[in-house]
């Protein structure tokens, strides 16, 4: 492979690597370069190691080829290689420094963490907050779907980098990669008019589309089905860029950074094109994001509008409880979905079958995912509702409370 001909590692042409992961087409020509991709390439590889033999011994190839250029020997080679991938314009040396090691994640209470603890390190600076929230907020529902769909018994493994290109435009990417089932056959039990994989992972991304429920409802008490939803209004709205690999197919979604031009979603071809499980890949130019708190209610009413209304009384109340409401601070049960689960069956919903007050305190939270406050929320608001008993809630920053409204809004919905 000559400069000028394009390497099988960039997000706008991952057929190549998918390809030959997936068991489609050749082994890429000159492995080393793969050692100088970014980590969503190696994170593809490396969840797909244990399931193809082939791509296991590759995996060794390449580690030792990027060795052995590490040594005098291969001096010629190895400025031949960051010439190729200068010129390319892709990337520059600075990027080789810039890796964070793949993490695995098989466990629901790890999701919080891991996700906290990686966009920490990724965007640490005070000023860009709004990136780093955005960041994590992918990384907790990328890694609970993992969790709970893929049925792959390692987990989830997670992984991120920090690009510096051409005019110093940063960009962050993360990628979490499972070997499970695939997304078309998730869904393919209560979604049968989504048999073909390119319809089931396009389905996917509409709010309220579950494999945990059926069309035309709007969650159970785990899932809303708004996690790719989300994720997928988050490219748009930022110039990001999201690529999901899943069994049977593959799609690329780019969002505009001007504002004004449409995102594109393109599928893969050829037809077919997939991953042996579920791989995605989100990119956001760091800085993009400058208003969180707004993204979350722009991506709210996209939501909204999408979603069958019913409620008009509001059964979520934002001003002061009666003194007498049993309080609970959620702050310590963040974003893990079976403390949630259980705070409602154990305490919520006994109260307000007994028609009790009850009063959750949001403080020091200024990032909740939607399905996280789904399992929180939805079946106590429907009982609340039913029951005509008020929830009270305090301490809500403006991200959580449009995430709030949401819920309300559908939870009553169907
Ligand atoms: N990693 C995965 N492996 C298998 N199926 C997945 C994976 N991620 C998502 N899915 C499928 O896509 C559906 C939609 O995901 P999402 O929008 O996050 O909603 P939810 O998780 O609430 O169901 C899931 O219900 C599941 O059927
Ligand atoms: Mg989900």
């Amino acid at each position: 492979m000559s400069p000028g001909q394009p390497l099988p590692l960039s997000l706008e042409d991952p057929a190549p690597l998918l390809r030959w992961l997936d068991g489609t087409g050749p082994e890429p020509e000159r492995l080393e370069f793969l050692a100088l991709a970014r980590n969503w390439v190696h994170t593809a590889i490396a969840k797909t190691r244990r399931i193809r033999p082939e791509v296991d011994e590759a995996w060794g190839r390449m580690l030792q080829l990027a060795r052995d250029i590490a040594t005098p020997e291969h001096q010629e080679t190895r400025s031949a290689l960051l010439q190729h991938l200068m010129a390319d314009g892709r990337l520059t040396v600075d990027d080789l420094a810039h890796k964070w090691i793949d993490q695995l994640v098989s466990d629901i209470t790890q999701v919080e963490s891991v996700s906290r603890t990686l966009a920490e390190r990724l965007v640490p600076q005070e000023e860009l907050e709004d990136t780093r929230h955005t960041i994590r907020y992918v990384l907790v529902e990328l890694l609970r779907n993992t969790v709970q769909h893929s049925l792959d018994p390692r987990g989830g493994l997670v992984s991120a980098d920090l690009s510096v290109f051409e005019g110093n435009r940063q960009m962050v990417q993360v990628t979490v990669a499972d070997a499970g089932i695939g997304i078309p056959e998730s869904l393919r039990t209560l979604h049968p008019s989504a048999a073909n994989p390119r319809v089931a992972l396009e389905r996917a991304l509409w709010p309220h589309i579950s494999g945990t429920f059926e069309e035309g409802l709007t969650g159970t008490a785990q899932n809303a089905g708004m996690g790719l939803f989300f994720i997928a209004e988050m490219a748009k709205l930022t110039g990001g860029t999201l690529l999901i690999a899943t069994r049977g197919a593959t799609l690329v979604l780019t969002g505009s950074s001007d504002g004004i031009s449409a995102p594109t979603l393109r599928f893969i071809d050829p037809q077919g094109t997939g991953y042996p499980g579920t791989l995605v890949v989100f990119e956001l130019p760091v800085g993009s994001v400058v208003d969180y708190p707004e993204l979350i209610e722009t991506i709210k009413d996209r939501a909204k509008a999408r979603t069958p209304q019913r409620a008009t009384h509001r059964w979520l109340r934002f001003d002061p409880a009666p003194a007498a409401a049993a309080a609970f601070e959620i702050r310590s049960r963040a974003e893990d979905t079976a403390k949630a689960t259980a705070l409602a069956r154990d305490e919520l919903v006994p109260r307000i079958v007994r028609r009790e007050p009850v009063l959750l305190d949001f403080a020091g939270l200024d990032i909740v995912t939607q399905s996280y406050l789904h399992s929180l929320l939805y079946e106590p608001l429907r009982l609340a509702w039913a029951l005509r008993t008020p929830i009270y809630v305090t301490n809500v920053a403006p991200a959580v409370r449009s995430t709030l409204d949401l819920l309300e809004n559908y939870a009553l919905a169907g």
